[in-house]
């Protein structure tokens, strides 16, 4: 007899049974692939709330205890003792680097920051108004005119080198999108600076003077892109997945997995999260606020709040707190008034009745918002440092479905709920 646990499923008496399968934690899942062609039904779960897309060794997510891990590593250690760049070799090769190999891929990395002069102009083509995310989505997607016909997405060589370039071409890429917003000129890496320290560089320097991170800010970067790396299946990375099970060009993919982030209710939350502050303006509205969001027939969400998966706390949140905390130190910031408000909405929203009760906390979000603004980055440059930093998640997910032996199209389907069968009348007689 096999030890196979199974699930019983019964339509009209008829009963059928589906293989259980587990994995090294986390609920176990019922394999229901054979299901249509058993029953001739389909299962129904608009927006994944039950349903396993794919298997992964990737990351893990405890909502209810609110733990993250990549590879296994829990992120308050990650964040503690790595820096981005170990992140990253971490979620591509499943292993932390030793001092040899983070030279080696850091080197690696530096080889590929420039990105093609022609490229540059295609900045030129937006509007100076335009909003980076879309800038962002296009130049992206435009990395795979350059990089597409010598390219063999079956050939594990061919993807390396596109996931380096992907991950050491996406500062400059974001930076750039900055400066033709600000009517700077672009500025070159330096490849003598951390990969945080360089994006500063990018972003804030002009070739007029000297420009120096502050040490405390590029920790507080570097940080925000450790915390951001990656989160199992979330709408972008399923996005990103999805596009690329066609055997798209993956620069294309990852442009999908941009556009996808770029939605208020994923990756927009944290600009969402400064325009809200910004339209709450004092201290003195905050309850106002809470009452609309508490309110069933006003759509107004605090944004910044909640969490799908995290129903007890999001980890990355309480991180990015201590991390928000040593920023405003650093930089005076205590007592400016829009701080001061977030500070103070978190505080009436974390002891509120309907807070607690539908388990909403502050997310990454709420955080990371706040430090950037006070790094000096502007509101709408947000989101694109979210994609910046989730384009390690993106491609390490898309080169493992790739590599995944079970690896299919995605191909959803649906309940149709349209019109029956009917016949095209003569225009006359409609
Ligand atoms: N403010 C007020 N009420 C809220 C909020 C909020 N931010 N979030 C959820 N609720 C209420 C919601 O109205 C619902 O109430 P009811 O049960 O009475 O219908 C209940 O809480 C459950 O919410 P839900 O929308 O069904 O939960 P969800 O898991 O589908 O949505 C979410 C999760 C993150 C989309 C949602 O909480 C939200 O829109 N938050 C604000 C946007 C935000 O901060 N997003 C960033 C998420 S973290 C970054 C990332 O990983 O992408």
């Amino acid at each position: 007899m096999s030890n196979q646990r199974t699930a019983t499923l019964t339509i009209d008496g008829q009963t059928t049974e589906f293989p259980i399968m587990g994995g090294t934690v986390g609920p176990e899942v019922v394999d229901i692939r054979s299901m249509y062609g058993k029953t001739g039904m389909f299962t129904y779960d608009t927006g994944y709330l039950s349903t396993a897309s794919c298997k992964s060794s990737i990351t893990y997510i405890d909502g209810d205890k609110g733990e993250l891990w990549y590879r296994g590593y829990p992120i308050e250690q990650l964040a503690e003792h790595c820096d981005f760049l170990d992140v990253c070799y971490l979620l591509k090769n499943s292993e932390l680097p030793t001092a040899a190999e983070k030279t080696e891929y850091v080197s690696q990395i530096k080889r590929h920051t420039l990105v093609h002069e022609q490229l540059a102009r295609f900045y030129a083509g937006f509007r100076r108004d335009a909003h980076p995310m879309a800038i962002m989505a296009g130049v992206v997607g435009a990395l795979s005119a350059f990089y597409h016909d010598g390219m063999d997405i079956s050939d594990q060589a061919h993807r390396d080198i596109s996931i380096n370039r992907l991950i050491a071409k996406m500062p400059t890429i974001t930076a750039m999108a900055y400066k033709y917003s600000v009517g700077q000129p672009f500025m070159y890496p330096r490849n003598d600076l951390s990969y945080a320290g360089n994006f500063m560089y990018m972003m804030f320097g002009t070739p007029c003077e000297e420009y120096k991170p502050n040490p405390v800010l590029e920790k507080a970067l570097d940080r925000i892109l450790t915390l951001h790396a990656d989160h199992e299946q979330n709408a972008s990375t399923s996005t990103v997945r999805l596009a690329g099970s066609s055997g798209a060009n993956p620069y294309a993919v990852i442009a999908a997995g941009i556009a996808c982030l770029w939605g208020p209710a994923h990756g927009g939350a944290n600009e969402a999260c400064l325009q809200m502050l910004e339209e709450i303006g004092d201290v003195s509205r905050v309850p106002e606020y809470i009452k609309r969001a508490k309110d069933k027939n006003d759509s107004f969400k605090l944004m910044g709040f909640g969490h799908r998966v995290y129903k007890n706390f999001d980890p990355r949140a309480k991180l990015m707190r201590q991390t928000c905390y040593e920023v405003l130190t650093e930089l005076g910031l205590e007592n400016d008034r829009l701080f001061k408000l977030a500070m103070e909405l978190e505080r009436i929203a974390l002891e509120d009745e309907y807070f607690i009760e539908k388990k909403l906390y502050p997310n990454v979000d709420f955080y990371s918002g706040i430090v950037q603004k006070a790094l000096g980055i502007p509101t709408s440059m947000f989101t694109c440092i979210f994609a910046l930093a989730r384009t390690i998640g993106w491609i390490t997910q898309w080169n493992e479905m790739i590599t995944d032996s079970e690896y299919k199209i995605g191909r959803p389907r649906q309940l149709y709920v349209g019109p029956n069968r009917r016949d095209v009348k003569p225009v006359e007689q409609r």
